[in-house]
């Protein structure tokens, strides 16, 4: 069998990707054997799980891949069974373009305001072009940062109806322990107590994509 590919994409910087990413391979790597790919030039996935220790490894391999992106994909799809691409914050280097062509679903986290989904226009365009070439590819949108006990704003559900692209019934809120697993290197599966909420919405996430 050949591995899933997941991207992590967005044009916008900050909105999550590599949260994302860290955290999706963690879990995924609970049912089998996960690899994270770093495609963006700045080496945060790649500095994230430098960060963890030696007696609590992060639970996957993360590579830095920047060149024939697309070739080194298919090569290693035969060793894995999940693959996370953690794009770039561009669409101008064409290496989310060359991500999204070899990948079965594209994740975009965005933030919980319409605006910021407004601004993933051009990134629904890119992926319309990519379709011509990877016409299977289901792209998600997934609200990240929604704020703790509030639900999505009745502004923001219509403007995710409205758009091209589908969105997750899932959604990450705003937890400090996404920012702490950071720091320690870690995914929220090994943050204990603090991390449980946090595990129950990414494993929500993951049981929604892998059905999708
Ligand atoms: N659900 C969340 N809750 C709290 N902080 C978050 C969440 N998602 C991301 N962050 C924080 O937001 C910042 C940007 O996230 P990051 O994953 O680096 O975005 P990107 O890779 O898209 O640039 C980081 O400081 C990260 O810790
Ligand atoms: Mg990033």
């Amino acid at each position: 069998m050949l591995a899933q590919v997941f991207s992590v994409a967005n044009q916008k910087g900050g909105t999550g990707k590599t949260t994302l990413s860290m955290n999706l391979a963690a879990g995924l790597s609970r049912r089998g054997r996960t690899l994270i790919i770093d495609a963006d030039p700045q080496g945060s996935a790649g500095q994230w799980a430098g960060l963890s220790s030696d007696e609590r490894p992060f639970p996957t391999s993360v590579i830095s891949i920047a060149s024939n992106l697309a070739r080194e994909v298919s090569r290693m799809r035969q060793d894995y069974q999940y693959l996370v691409i953690d794009c770039p914050p561009t669409l101008e280097t064409g290496v989310a373009q060359g991500a999204m062509t070899v990948s079965d679903k594209i994740l975009i986290p965005i933030l919980p305001s319409p605006v910021d989904l407004w601004a993933s226009v051009r990134l629904a365009n890119a992926i319309e072009q990519v379709k011509m070439y990877n016409p299977k590819l289901l792209p998600y949108i997934l609200v990240n940062q929604l704020e703790p006990r509030n639900a999505i704003s009745r502004g923001m559900s219509q403007a995710l109806a409205e758009f091209d692209i589908p969105s997750l019934q899932s959604c990450l809120r705003r937890r400090a322990v996404y920012r702490n697993s950071a720091l320690e290197g870690a995914s929220v599966y090994c943050m204990g107590k603090r991390g449980e909420s946090a595990v129950q919405e990414i494993e929500s996430l993951i049981e929604e994509i892998l059905a999708s």
